[in-house]
């Protein structure tokens, strides 16, 4: 990697947690001399924080990689440990959901009402005919309803595939088909920026319109009433949640299931335009993911208001939503709807509110919030906030400022957690008791999981230098395949380093001096400019940081010349534009770049746009900017959350 990306590096501000924080955290330096001196013994201790119901022997087999088994002859019940348990050792009291609809509407479900609730549901899906090893689609708003319907699923062996509720029809339909699900859990609609956004009509058509010699599979559509919208009804096959759960008994016991019994489908785009259908199990999944949500978040159960604000749709609302916190028996804030509905601080207005004391989110929605300003956010109290994270795409250093200084009141720990769909859980974080945070970096990875920087020929690059992140042992929550697709699980993430046994993540990174991590976006984001490479990230970090600027994308087009150009996409800031006018901008930014990086990073074009193209959760389609940057026919826009916004943003490139 070339010297361009230096000047991310040269971030020197250093942030050690205060004396009082590294006395109450839950981690201790200790944790990671304690992984480094006997890995499979670490995560054995950390499975049996556990219950299990036959205890394993076994702690891994990686006899036959890359097809892992972690905890093998155990057994156990993810949803027993996520519930039962907890009500069990006397703390089914505790809230396990502090839920806000968006039109202000509020529930508190304790761990005694959750257990009961999927309880159940189990016995309804039972009675449905679902039995271990079934696929059951989900497509739900974020509601209560969504959470006790994922570990129905899992308490009685069958798999869930959760669909986020911003799909298309169509999506849907692609993804009930591939996992051949026989039942599938939706509601009426659920409130997104003021109204009601319809789900049902969309279950509807996707199980309507079967191309030819499409199997239907769909036995029944079971269906919460919440927007209390109109909905169409198929008698024989819909029936209503509140029909069924109230009237099924609320005694079920949980069977024992084996450590690798699957748990979860969850599809993720991947470099074809078919999703993968990533496939995780139990044991291995559930470890990981309450140990890291344990440390990294450092969540005390008893005392912290946690709160992650991705939808169950992605995996990071089925890690650190519904796994990780209540396999903590930890009570947590569920937000229905958009972050800016009714007001542009209703977030804020929640953490006041229930007195959020750990909050986890990305970067995109922490730069929505720089754009509308600091005094939206100041109007509140944040005081409650102890510890900041942030997920699903490099965070540039003033983001990170700005997160730490005006919501974290310069004193919560930013922990930046780089993980995956494919990983399970975060695996490159730092401790919040523990690191010294540096604004925009990984740092290092957890405790117990293997991480290294290589070059192409899978050769450690030493510090101070770039190249391709792998993880070089197996881990707990790894995925255990594409569903349906051996050949592509092996194909796309074991083939590149097949010599050395490495997964292949797809991000490049660098380490620096000290050997910490710094992510720097997809490889295939990476822009190669006349020999030299070069990182969208690093770029588009470098258009934040220049006052007018609130987002930007940078993509690499063709350059008959260079090889690739860089093409960068600027949304100004609102009070910039208040106060200058935009003229003569465009070549202010491209010198601006120049003089950050080096003035082979200075974008050949920058276009000043209204929007950026983004996906449901907050991820930018650059491919969809490459096709406007090339001057091409835009793509496939399915998967915006906008789809209009192509078109809109081609006007304004015009
Ligand atoms: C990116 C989301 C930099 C990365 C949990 C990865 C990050 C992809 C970070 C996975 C981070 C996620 N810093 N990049 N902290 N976290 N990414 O499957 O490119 O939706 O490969 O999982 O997001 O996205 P996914």
């Amino acid at each position: 990697m070339s010297s361009q990306i230096d000047h991310l590096l040269n971030e020197d501000r250093r942030f050690a947690p205060s004396p009082e924080f590294a006395a109450s955290a839950i981690a201790d330096a200790d944790l990671y001399a304690r992984a480094a001196e006997d890995r499979l013994g670490f995560w054995a201790d950390h499975a049996r924080d556990l219950h299990w119901h036959t205890p394993f022997t076994e702690v891994l087999d990686w006899s036959n990689p890359p097809f892992a088994k972690w905890f093998d002859d155990g057994e156990l019940n993810v949803a027993y440990n996520c519930l039962d348990r907890h009500v069990e050792a006397g703390n089914g009291d505790r809230a396990a959901l502090l839920w806000e609809g968006e039109p202000g509407d509020e529930r508190r479900v304790t761990y005694a009402e959750l257990t009961d609730e999927v309880k159940r549901v189990a016995n309804v899906l039972e009675g449905l005919g679902v039995v271990a090893g079934d696929r059951v689609a989900i497509y739900m708003p974020m509601i209560p309803e969504a959470i006790a319907a994922m570990l129905a699923v899992v308490r009685i062996g069958a798999i869930h595939s959760v669909v986020f509720g911003g799909f298309s029809a169509d999506s849907l339909r692609a993804r009930i088909d591939d996992a051949g699900a026989k039942v599938v859990i939706t509601a009426d609609g659920g409130y997104r920026k003021g109204k009601v956004s319809a789900l049902k009509p969309a279950v509807d058509q996707a199980l309507s319109d079967r191309g030819a010699g499409v199997q239907e599979t769909v036995e029944h559509v079971l269906v919460v009433r919440r927007g209390e919208n109109e909905v169409d009804w198929t008698d024989g096959r819909d029936i209503w949640w509140h029909d069924a759960v109230p009237a099924a008994s609320a005694d079920h016991d949980a069977p024992a299931l084996p450590a690798e019994h699957p748990l979860f489908i969850l599809y993720t785009s991947g470099t074809t335009g078919k999703p993968k259908g990533i496939l995780h199990t139990s044991a291995g999944y559930l470890t990981q993911a309450a140990f890291t949500n344990r440390v990294v978040h450092d969540i005390h159960p008893e005392s912290d208001v946690y709160w992650c604000t991705a939808d169950v749709g992605w995996i990071t609302g089925h890690t650190y939503v519904t796994y990780g916190p209540l396999a903590n028996g930890a009570t947590q804030v569920i937000y229905e709807g958009t972050p800016d509905a009714p007001h542009p601080g209703r977030w804020w207005e929640i953490v006041e509110k229930y007195g959020v004391t750990v909050l986890y989110t990305a970067p995109t929605a922490i730069r929505s919030f720089m754009k509308i300003g600091r005094a939206v956010p100041q109007s509140f109290d944040l005081s409650s906030l102890r510890v900041l994270g942030s997920v699903g795409e490099p965070i540039n250093p003033e983001a990170w400022m700005w997160y730490r200084e005006i919501i974290g009141a310069d004193s919560a720990p930013i922990v930046d957690t780089w993980w995956q769909t494919e990983t399970g859980a975060i695996m490159v974080s730092a401790l919040p008791g523990v690191t010294e945070t540096k604004p925009g970096s990984a740092q290092a990875p957890i405790p117990g999981i293997s991480i290294d920087v290589v070059d192409e020929q899978g050769r450690h690059v030493g510090n101070g230098n770039g190249g391709l992140l792998v993880v070089t042992e197996p881990w707990p929550s790894m995925l255990r395949g594409i569903w349906g697709d051996p050949e592509r699980f092996v194909e796309t993430y074991w083939e590149k380093f097949r010599d050395q046994g490495f997964y292949f993540a797809g991000d490049g990174a660098r380490l620096d001096d000290d050997g910490d991590v710094w992510l720097l976006g997809r490889v295939d984001d990476v822009m190669n400019v006349s020999g030299h490479r070069l990182s969208t990230a690093e770029i588009e970090s470098s258009l934040v940081a220049h006052e007018a600027t609130a987002e930007a994308a940078v993509v690499g087009a063709s350059d008959e010349t260079t090889g690739q150009a860089v093409v960068a996409f600027v949304i100004l800031k609102e009070s910039y534009l208040a106060a200058h006018a935009p003229e003569g901008l465009a070549q202010q930014l491209r010198l601006w770049v120049g003089e950050q990086i080096g003035p082979i990073a200075r974008p050949r074009d920058i276009y000043i746009v209204s929007e950026l193209p983004k996906t449901r959760s907050g991820k930018i389609m650059r491919r969809l900017l490459r096709d406007v940057a090339e001057g091409r026919e835009v793509g496939d826009t399915t998967t915006l959350a906008d789809t209009a916004v192509m078109s809109v943003i081609s006007a304004q490139v015009k």
